[in-house]
């Protein structure tokens, strides 16, 4: 069978997986939608409302940072008659069960070995597919809204794929795949989506082009990643005109001026020493909302995403979610505002990793930022740190959460998920073992442990880790 093939047969699985609990929330005239704090359990979330909405059913959004026997009870305590967890929920299956709650769960991450049968469990990973990298969490509650109208709620498709994006579904690659792409497709049919190859540094929708340089990362380009003098003075070599009546951003340049900057790019990237893999991805697929204006954070679903981690990990997922259901005005400026702080809280977080330093073990790699970082978005600054970190160890970040805990972010990359790597698992394990939990998937996965328990648990992890390489 082709690879297309299986994926269309993973589809019809979990579509047919859709229909009952579609049938069982049009009984319904109240739903509790249970989701997680990033972009993509806003999406999801978002996706749920959306579809309850235009059935007419009342919903109530309820978000956690991670869904564990605390945030299960309060669950369990609005008593609900039906409960749909998106973006979370496949990790505590027989835990939702324990409480009696009906629930439908759909989500992406590594489910749990589990006894209990909720009402309903809409799971890549139960058609054998990856939840990384076929289908996000967004993507999963899509499925499921569009059971809910079939032919209907195809526009939901933009706000599944800035979900995924915003997981970072598209990375591995440079464009989305597997049952992503089939919901790209969806998006593309419906004129809700478009997508192209083109650069893909952040910010092609509302930065000056010389920022977009200066803030690149991946790839990091020495003697222009965070210099911006550097910056305008490359630009201004290449001939490019920086601005007209305001700067210029990179959906204002020509297609010509757009390639003399990437050819002059991969000279200075491969002069400066720059490896040709990380070049490669200097250009791949970006994903454009067609329903939304050009020049703004949500024209793009990188830069959405962004926008929605910036509220929802602030504790502000309500603002999140009213801009994903269609508020432009107040929500918007809310947000706006909020991604500034969080950009500002993601430079500094990088420069305290710079200054503070890695500590290598035998196979895994670490910093503590202790309270310096919020836990919410130290996932994000330990992802980004790679920068400047060894890439063949994974790299987990701690911080202390508001409660006093440990919280645990591991990050891993696509070639050491080749080699055997599988982040959920060893951390489910590593913090199961100290009295914690965690879980996520093989190259991004999270964990709460004991602060006492730092030690053991990163010896657990260094073994596990090795273990899972040497395979
Ligand atoms: O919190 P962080 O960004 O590090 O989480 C990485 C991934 O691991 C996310 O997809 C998150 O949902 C998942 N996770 C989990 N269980 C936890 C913590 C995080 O499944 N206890
Ligand atoms: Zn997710």
């Amino acid at each position: 069978m082709t690879d297309a093939a299986k994926t269309m047969e993973k589809l019809a699985a979990l579509c047919k997986l859709a229909q009952e609990p579609a049938q069982a929330i049009r009984r319904h005239n109240d739903i509790l939608v249970v989701s997680h704090v990033d972009a993509d359990g806003l999406t999801a979330a978002a996706i749920m409302c959306k579809a309850l909405e235009r059935q007419g059913i009342n919903y109530k959004p309820l978000f956690f940072r991670q869904l564990d026997e605390a945030a299960l009870n309060l669950v369990a305590d609005q008593g609900s008659d039906l409960v749909v967890f998106t973006d979370l929920g496949s990790g505590m299956i027989n835990e939702i069960c324990e409480r009696g709650i009906r629930a439908v769960v759909t989500d992406h991450h590594k489910p749990a070995v589990c006894e209990a049968r909720p009402l309903a469990h809409i799971n890549p990973h139960l058609v054998g597919a990856d939840g990384a990298t076929q289908l996000s969490g967004s993507g999963t509650a899509f499925l499921l809204a569009s059971a809910l109208d079939p032919g209907g709620n195809q526009d939901l498709s933009a706000l599944a794929i800035v979900g995924a994006v915003g997981d970072l579904q598209d990375m591995a690659s440079g464009h989305l795949l597997g049952l992503n792409r089939q919901i790209l497709e969806i998006g593309a049919k419906a004129e809700a989506l478009s997508f192209s190859r083109d650069i893909k540094l952040f910010g092609r929708q509302t930065r000056p082009v010389y920022k977009l340089l200066e803030y690149s990362q991946d790839p990091y380009f020495p003697g222009l990643s965070g210099n911006e003098d550097a910056c305008i003075a490359f630009l201004k070599e290449v001939g490019i005109r920086l601005s007209g009546e305001k700067w210029r951003r990179w959906i204002d340049l020509e297609q010509e001026e757009k390639a003399r900057i990437v050819t002059a790019l991969l000279k200075k990237g491969l002069r400066s020493g720059v490896d040709n893999a990380k070049l490669e991805r200097l250009i791949g697929e970006v994903y454009i909302l067609l329903a939304e204006r050009e020049g703004t954070e949500l024209r793009d679903a990188s830069e959405y995403s962004t926008l929605l981690n910036a509220t929802a990990r602030y504790g502000h997922a309500d603002v999140g979610l009213q801009v994903c259901m269609g508020d432009r005005e107040k929500a918007l400026q809310e947000a706006q505002k909020l991604l500034g702080e969080h950009r500002q809280n993601l430079v500094n977080g990088l420069r305290l990793v710079a200054s503070s330093g890695i500590t290598a073990l035998k196979n895994i790699q670490y910093f503590d930022a202790g309270d310096a970082i919020l836990d919410t978005i130290v996932g994000i600054v330990a992802g980004m740190s790679f920068q400047m970190a060894d890439r063949s160890r994974p790299i987990l970040a701690f911080a202390t959460t508001p409660a006093g805990d440990l919280k645990v972010s591991a990050r891993g990359t696509q070639d050491l998920v080749r080699s055997g790597l599988d982040l959920a698992d060893a951390l489910s394990h590593s913090a199961h073992a100290v009295g914690g939990v965690g879980g996520g998937h093989n190259v991004a996965a999270g964990a709460t442990i004991p602060p006492a328990a730092k030690q053991e648990f990163l010896e657990l992890m260094d073994s596990a880790v090795g273990k899972q390489l040497c395979r």
